[in-house]
Formats: structure tokens, C-alpha cells, sequence
């Protein structure tokens, strides 16, 4: 019995962790920046109104409109593969994922 509360205590922690525009996402939404930042920003504009250094690439702000953010996880859990051929396949874990969404989804709520 007690084990079983633990394990819903568990799931419903994570599951506001991962739920975006929950407060305490400044500091996910800071870590996905980084990321992009890192990994994504030579060829993706990854702000409100930057132009894509490549010009095949879309801003990641219609990324998210386009892609639900629950099918850009999946992908991204499996690694990304566009069919670009400038497009490096990424794999990402999945703490890095959520904040790579939390990132996104910041984009799209304050314009
Ligand atoms: C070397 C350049 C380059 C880098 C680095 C890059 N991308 Fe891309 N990405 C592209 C191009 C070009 C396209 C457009 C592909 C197309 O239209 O076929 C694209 C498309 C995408 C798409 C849309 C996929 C689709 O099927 O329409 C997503 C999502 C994406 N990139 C995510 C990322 C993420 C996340 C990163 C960083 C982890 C990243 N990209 C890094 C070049 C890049």
C-alpha cells in the first residue's frame, strides 16, 4: 500500500515538472536556450524575430507551430532525422528534450 502512494507521488512530480508554464521553468527554459544555442543556432533562428543562418532551415518559433510538442519529443527521443542533408541527426536525452521544449514552447506563449 504505501508503496503504491510513492509511485503516484513520483508520477505526478514528474508530471509537473515536464507540464510547460508550470512555475520553476525559468531554469529549464534557461538550460534549452543554452542548448539550442549550442547545438541548433548555426543553421535554426532560435529567437522571436532572428533570421535562419541557413536559409533551408526554419526559425524553431515555426517549428512549434507546425510540430506539437509531443511529436518534436518523440522525434527527438529517436533522433531527428529531416531527409536535409545539412540537417545532422540528434538524438537527445530526456532531460535535455524537456528543456529543449520548455525553450520552444516559451517562444510561442509571450509573443
Ligand atoms: C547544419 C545545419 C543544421 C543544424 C546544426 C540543425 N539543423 Fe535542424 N534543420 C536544418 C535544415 C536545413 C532543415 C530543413 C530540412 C528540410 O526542409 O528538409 C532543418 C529542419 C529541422 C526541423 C524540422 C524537421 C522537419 O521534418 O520539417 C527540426 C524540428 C529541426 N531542424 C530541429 C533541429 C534541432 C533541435 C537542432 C539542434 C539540436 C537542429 N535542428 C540543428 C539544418 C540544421
Amino acid at each position: 500500500m504505501p508503496l503504491r502512494r510513492l509511485r503516484c507521488v513520483t508520477a505526478c512530480v514528474l508530471f509537473t515538472w515536464a507540464t510547460p508554464g508550470v512555475a520553476g521553468d525559468e531554469v529549464m527554459i534557461a538550460r534549452g536556450k543554452a542548448l539550442v544555442e549550442e547545438k541548433c543556432a548555426r543553421c535554426h533562428a532560435i529567437g522571436r524575430d532572428d533570421k535562419s543562418p541557413h536559409e533551408k532551415a526554419p526559425p524553431f518559433r515555426e517549428v512549434v507551430e507546425i510540430y506539437p510538442s509531443e511529436d518534436l519529443a518523440e522525434s527527438l527521443a529517436e533522433g531527428i532525422v529531416s531527409g536535409h542533408p545539412d540537417m545532422p541527426v540528434f538524438k537527445l536525452d530526456p532531460p535535455d528534450i524537456e528543456a529543449f521544449l520548455g525553450y520552444l514552447n516559451s517562444l510561442s506563449e509571450n509573443p
